[in-house]
């Protein structure tokens, strides 16, 4: 039986959070026997807000080993950092312009970046379809997103659609299907229960690194916000407590249990006293991962021969999709 692929990527910026890893990467790492898997470092996406050079090209070195530290395995799945393989940014041309600025203009991410940054550029703009060009060069079949990525990938659908409709060549773009996980917690900054946990928040505070150490994680889950009450005694209560729910619901995912279990085991009890549980738990399961990460950033070689590895088995994907595409529209 011909594997079903899934396809997914997270921009090289800030530092990968707990929240990326029981948002993305843990699941990654679940489906991977299963399918046939592509992880990318989207790299192109990250330069539509400003970087430092030298920084950008460490983070994806880093992002790499932190992928490969969270059980991505880099012989069964390929690890590609975007830039590597030109023809993401060829096939976003040719799809920007199958692509209608009125949809782009929809997009709620663009329409909440555009209100609080400066830098407005066109390519946060079309940021999309360089999306939709990911997914689509690989003709991938299921792409694992957060929430916030659903609208993106129903254009990638819609973008598909319309292409082999217009050039009328059925299938030659394979709508992807969107897998939102319901299982997995959407984890919250722990400096605001409202607020996603996010990579690139100015706040350290508000997030556990993967490369944190013991002491900054201790340190981070006691200064974490909490309210004034003991914890729940039942997940109705959850509703109007989000700090609570987000604390209890980062025990449950890492420790692979039911939030009601967690709430079981702790209700009544005071922050304090969880907080330490949850610490405890946060460095059991976080610094086996913290290690290996250094460990693989010592050797650049073989985070190099991943690389390259990556690259040259999606550049035979890759070139064979763009020569049948330029086929089909006539370039
Ligand atoms: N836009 C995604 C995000 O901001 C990252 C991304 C880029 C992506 N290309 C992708 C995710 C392809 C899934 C598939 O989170």
């Amino acid at each position: 039986m011909i594997k079903k692929t899934i396809l997914s990527g997270i921009q090289p910026s800030g530092n990968l959070c707990i929240g990326n890893y029981l948002g993305a990467l843990k699941q990654w790492n679940q489906m991977q026997n299963d399918y046939e898997s592509i992880f990318l470092v989207v790299d192109l996406h990250a330069i539509t807000t400003n970087q430092v050079p030298a920084d950008l090209r460490n983070r994806c070195l880093s992002f790499t080993a932190q992928y490969i530290a969270c059980g991505i395995n880099p012989e069964q799945s390929k690890i590609i950092i975007q830039s590597h393989v030109p023809q993401h940014a060829e096939l976003m041309w040719v799809l920007s312009c199958l692509t209608y600025q009125g949809e782009l203009s929809r997009m709620t991410q663009y329409k909440s970046k555009s209100k609080n940054l400066k830098n407005i550029n066109a390519g946060l703009f079309t940021y999309p379809v360089l999306m939709a060009a990911d997914i689509l060069l690989y003709q991938a079949d299921l792409v694992p997103v957060g929430s916030d990525q659903k609208q993106h990938l129903e254009l990638s659908r819609d973008i598909a659609n319309k292409f082999n409709l217009d050039f009328n060549s059925k299938n030659f773009l394979i709508a992807p299907e969107p897998l939102i996980q319901k299982n997995f917690a959407r984890i919250m900054s722990l400096k605001d229960g409202n607020k996603k946990m996010s990579k690139s928040d100015p706040s350290e505070l508000s997030r556990i690194n993967l490369n944190d150490n013991v002491d900054e994680i201790f340190n981070k889950i006691k200064k974490a916000k909490t309210d004034t009450q003991p914890l729940p005694e039942n997940e109705n209560e959850l509703a109007s407590r989000p700090e609570a729910e987000n604390l209890l619901g980062i025990y449950s995912s890492l420790n692979d249990q039911s939030i009601k279990n967690t709430i079981n085991e702790f209700s009544g009890k005071n922050f304090s006293e969880f907080k330490e549980k949850l610490a405890s738990l946060v460095v059991d399961k976080i610094s086996p991962i913290s290690s290996e990460i250094k460990k693989l950033l010592k050797d650049e070689k073989f985070i190099d021969e991943v690389l390259n590895n990556g690259a040259q088995k999606a550049d035979k994907i890759a070139s064979a999709k763009i020569k049948n595409l330029k086929k089909i529209i006539g370039l």
